[in-house]
């Protein structure tokens, strides 16, 4: 991974969790994150030679408005959140959505039942965080 951009992530997310809004959500571990991801993993691929698969490829994904992969047949829901709702993959939002994938958005086609552990969910978003869209990590 490059080094130097991780270590910007990790400076952006303590800075915004000590002076972001009240709310926000603690930074996560991406080398605990890694491990989390074996449960994307039959559907989802990051990394230079990502390929979608049952769900898109999620590189750059932390920060990219939802739906934004090329290529890729998202559902009518994930679709129009993006277009209508202008939804991006913020931390917070991905935090939601990896709760309860069929609570944040009704009518996804993402069949996973969620991550119950905060902590999983700070890690794996912090993983997917060293991931730029272009791919690599
Ligand atoms: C059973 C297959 C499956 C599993 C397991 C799965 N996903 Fe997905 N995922 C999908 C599909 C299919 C979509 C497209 C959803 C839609 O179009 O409604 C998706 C969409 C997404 C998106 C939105 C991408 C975009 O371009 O807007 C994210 C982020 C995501 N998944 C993360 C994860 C993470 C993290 C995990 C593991 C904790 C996971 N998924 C597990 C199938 C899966």
């Amino acid at each position: 991974m490059n080094e130097r951009i991780a270590l910007s992530l990790i400076v952006l997310s303590s800075v915004l969790w000590h002076f972001g809004p009240a709310h926000a959500i603690e930074p996560g571990d991406p080398a605990k994150g890694e491990k989390v991801f074996r449960k994307c993993k039959a559907c989802h691929a990051v990394g230079a030679d990502a390929k979608a698969k049952v769900g898109p490829v999620l590189n750059g994904v932390v920060g990219q408005s939802a739906a934004a992969k090329s290529g890729f047949k998202y559902s009518k829901a994930l679709l129009k959140a993006a277009e209508q709702d202008q939804l991006v993959w913020t931390v917070e939002n991905l935090n939601e959505f990896l709760t309860k994938p069929k609570t944040f958005l009704p009518g996804t086609k993402m069949s996973f039942a969620g991550l119950r552990k905060e902590k999983d969910r700070q890690n794996i978003v912090a993983y997917l965080a060293t991931f730029e869209v272009e791919g690599g990590s």
